[in-house]
């Protein structure tokens, strides 16, 4: 079973989107791992985007990503790293099919709401950065 990470980005949270968002991904049957919501410190914010820098739209990146609160979670499930990123839609909302959630949410590449990993590498460096082990609950359903 795969996991990922994934992080509501301040635009989300500010448009009142989590709940839509969240649904999206619990109705596709992944389960939810782990959860936070917080404010990102600029140093690790740095190094989550660190393949970008020097970029032109790096300095704008980090400053909206620390901008507010955000919610990150690790999510587990059958291709998850994959399935997400066809269920988030191309990172330009533009190009995003309808029916994705940048498709359905967003405009701005720069404000285009969700994250998600895009290899089971990034994904582990991601879940590695932000969490500790003992904040990944393993669960199972008991009914
Ligand atoms: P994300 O999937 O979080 O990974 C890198 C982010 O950089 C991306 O989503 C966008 O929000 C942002 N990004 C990528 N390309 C551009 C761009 N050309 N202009 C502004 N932001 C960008």
């Amino acid at each position: 079973m795969e996991r990922t990470f994934i992080m509501l980005k301040p635009d989300a949270i500010q448009r009142g989107l989590m709940s839509d968002i969240l649904k999206r991904i619990e109705s596709k049957g992944y389960k939810l791992l782990a959860m936070k919501f917080l404010r990102i410190p600029r140093e690790q914010a740095e190094r989550h985007y660190a393949e970008h820098k020097g970029k032109p739209f790096f300095e704008g990146l980090i400053e909206y990503m620390t901008s507010g609160p955000v919610l990150m979670m690790v999510w587990e499930g059958e291709n998850i790293i994959a399935s997400m990123r066809t269920m988030m839609g191309k990172t330009n909302p533009n190009e995003a099919a309808p029916g994705t959630i940048r498709g359905d949410y967003a405009q701005q590449t720069g404000r285009n709401i969700i994250h998600g990993s895009d290899s089971p590498e990034s994904a582990k460096r991601e879940i590695e950065l932000f969490f500790n082990d003992y904040e990944i609950q393993s669960w199972e359903p008991s009914v």
